[in-house]
């Protein structure tokens, strides 16, 4: 199936630019106290590439993917920045061209899926719902590629199963189905919010493999939330950390997961190597996760960090956040003790007084 309906303009080739988040900003408008929950972040992935979204909870991951799909909650809104997909900023889109966009050219997978299936319409129709609405064909046209999809997927004996209902099939299963109805209509951009955080250890190496497989088959691009980092070594070629509404540092997996230069990327990691001390008492990053809100000047991480005060560097990280900086050529990091790579630096970004 071809990627794109567009007559008039082609999918991107893997490698090209897809997604372009400038500077975006998520507010709470009926709260102007309140600080933006998503704060300036800027990311881009390009077509074919996976990109890691990490961070503890509330950092703004969910958000930050579902401004993508203009699916924000009642009482958040976008007041800044850009979001540009294939060249056109999905913020100023039509009603239309979202409804194009939704499910067709960007589809999202979610951490529960029998949440997200419709318990009164059979498994069929719902993952024949985006080919019907997006690829235009015929019922018989789309009850075979649904079938098709089906067997792809890994549910076993598909033409019995296609007219079950989603409260009969295990989470494993459910969440198999709902992969089948993202790739339904073959999009270039596939959101997966923690897709296998509600799945037991085995059915949840099972869903990775078959992400895995059909993302490369599909010359996919994936935008991958998640809280395991086991889970972006083995999947994701760029991984972008959140703190507190902010991207603090940003990389090529490997060399982010090996060579972290920022404080809070180390702790995440020392955080999913050190299972337990010799008490048995899991080790977690000192300090409650900083909401944007919370946070009046100075470094976001500033109350949590060692590197700080080890580096003399307290009275500058206390009155002056730090911009997203370039270093060794290949990664981004938001911190006072990180030597900067001045010639690709962010010099443009406003530093907070
Ligand atoms: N409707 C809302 N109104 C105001 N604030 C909200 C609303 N929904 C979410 N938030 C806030 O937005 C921030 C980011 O939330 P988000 O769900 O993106 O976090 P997350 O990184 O996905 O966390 P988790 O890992 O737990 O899923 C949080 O501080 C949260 O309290
Ligand atoms: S800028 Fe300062 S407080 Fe922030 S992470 Fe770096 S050293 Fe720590
Ligand atoms: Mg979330």
């Amino acid at each position: 199936m071809e990627k794109s309906t567009s007559a008039a303009k082609a999918s991107p080739h893997p490698g090209e630019p897809l997604l372009e988040i400038s500077n975006l900003r998520v507010s709470v408008p009926d709260a102007p106290n309140v600080k933006p929950i998503i704060d300036g972040i800027s990311l881009h992935i390009n077509a074919g590439e996976v990109v890691a979204l990490v961070g503890e909870s509330g950092s703004g991951k969910s958000m930050t993917a579902l401004s993508l799909m203009q699916l924000l909650p009642t009482g958040l809104t976008t007041t800044a920045g850009t979001i540009k997909f294939d060249g056109e900023d999905i913020l100023t889109m039509s009603q239309r061209q979202l409804n194009h966009l939704r499910g067709g050219r960007i589809a999202m997978l979610f951490q529960q899926p029998q949440a997200m299936l419709d318990p009164t319409s059979r498994v069929g129709t719902q993952v024949a719902e985006p080919i019907r609405v997006h690829r235009h064909v015929d019922r018989t046209t789309a009850r075979a590629r649904v079938l098709e999809l089906l067997g792809e997927v890994g549910i076993p004996d598909p033409g019995a199963r296609v007219d079950c209902f989603s409260y009969e099939l295990s989470g494993g299963m459910a969440q198999r189905v709902m992969i089948a109805a993202a790739l339904s209509a073959n999009p270039d951009l596939l959101i997966a919010d923690e897709p296998t955080t509600a799945l037991d250890v085995t059915v949840q190496a099972q869903i990775l493999k078959l992400l895995d497989d059909e993302r490369r088959k599909r010359k996919l691009a994936v935008l991958l939330i998640t809280h395991d980092l086991s889970i972006v070594s083995a999947l994701a070629d760029r991984v972008a950390v959140m703190y507190a509404g902010r991207i603090v540092e940003e990389g090529p997996t490997q060399q982010i997961l090996k060579s972290p230069q920022h404080p809070y990327t180390k702790a995440l990691i020392q955080c999913s190597l050190l299972k337990a001390d010799s008490e048995g008492n899991l080790f977690s990053i000192p300090g409650g996760a900083a909401q944007a809100r919370d946070l009046e000047k100075g470094c976001r991480f500033l109350p949590r960090c060692g590197t700080a005060a080890a580096g003399n560097l307290h009275e500058q990280c206390t009155h002056l956040e730090p911009a997203l900086d370039s270093y060794n050529d290949c990664c981004k990091a938001r911190c006072w003790a990180v030597k900067p790579n001045r010639a690709h630096s962010d010099v443009h970004e406003e530093r907070r007084p």
